[in-house]
């Protein structure tokens, strides 16, 4: 059994514009470590954060990865169990790449690891999804489970929990680009409207399943033209400056895709290649930069991986 393991966790892309709470696919980068150690002592233990400017808690009642570490202890009736835990943030908070699902991500396969995997990484979900409550007052699972099983997700229903893998072309690529403005999710999610007219809902749902239609038959303009939300965006576009300009930038540039990553105030689009990825997010930074606003670019295929160990 070890003793020790160091996992990365990927950021992922929740919502992908018209599936709010139930659509999201990881990426590549970036992502979050966290180095988990088994101690004499039973309890759950964080001694070192990184990467975090001071933001996050060491009390582990309030880490979300300590918080789900736990309660995946007392499901596999482990309490007896000692760890110490050290989490490397590597991207951003408040950032809306699923920053907090990524951290919990890699402690939960970390302390599965270190247990000899009882439980599946679907069996994980749950776990995930605690941290996910604690952290924006709702356990959504569309950064989580992704994050987890890598790829593209669809949580089909929440009570009771159906999580489907979903296919998509491997030639999709995702460019991202974090305006560094603080959005926390918790926020972003109070000011949706609650209710939905009727006409909305038709266009919503058509959209949705014309979506995930695509990704089976690899249709990308079916893809790209299914990914137009007319319930979430309207409202959270708001909170992100110049955004209609920024979706006329990215098409321009040869975007297949634009839209608000999770919460945001990341955005992102699909495009056909890492080249076309990159020309895209050089035209959108410079755009952030002329708005007097520091910006952090990623680009990546979709990640197929979820956590992997690195040591
Ligand atoms: N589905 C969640 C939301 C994702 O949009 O609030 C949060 O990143």
């Amino acid at each position: 059994m070890k003793r020790s393991v160091n996992v990365f966790a990927p950021a992922t892309v929740a919502n992908v514009v018209c599936g709010y709470d139930v659509l999201g696919f990881a990426v590549n980068a970036p992502g979050d470590e966290v180095i988990m150690r088994i101690k004499d002592e039973p309890g759950v233990k964080i001694t070192k954060i990184s990467g975090d400017e001071g933001r996050l808690p060491y009390d582990p009642a309030k880490n979300t990865v300590s918080l789900s570490v736990q309660h995946y202890l007392n499901h596999i009736g482990r309490n007896d169990v000692g760890v110490e835990i050290e989490l490397y943030k590597k991207m951003p908070i408040g950032s809306g790449l699923g920053s907090s699902s990524a951290s919990t991500v890699a402690g939960l396969f970390a302390i599965n690891t270190l247990m000899d995997s009882p439980l599946t990484r679907m069996d994980l979900v749950p776990f995930a999804m605690k941290g996910e409550e604690m952290a924006c007052g709702y356990g959504h699972a569309d950064n989580v489970a992704p994050a987890l099983l890598g790829g593209f997700v669809l949580v089909r229903s929440y009570d009771p929990l159906d999580i489907i893998q979903l296919p998509y072309p491997e030639e999709l690529y995702c460019s991202i680009v974090f305006p560094q403005i603080d959005v926390p999710t918790r926020d972003a999610r109070q000011i949706i409207r609650t209710k939905v007219p009727l006409k909305d809902a038709v266009v919503q749902w058509g959209n949705v399943a014309g979506l995930v239609s695509g990704l089976y038959t690899k249709d990308i303009d079916l893809i790209a033209r299914s990914m137009k939300d007319v319930i979430v965006e309207p409202v959270r576009s708001i909170l992100i400056p110049d955004f209609y300009r920024l979706r006329e930038i990215a098409l321009e540039n040869g975007a297949l895709t634009f839209g608000i990553s999770g919460s945001g105030p990341s955005v992102f689009t699909f495009t056909r290649n890492a080249e076309d990825a990159s020309r895209i997010n050089k035209k959108l930074q410079e755009h952030f930069l002329w708005l007097d606003t520091e910006s952090i670019a990623y680009q990546s295929p979709i990640n197929a991986n979820g956590p992997i160990i690195l040591d």
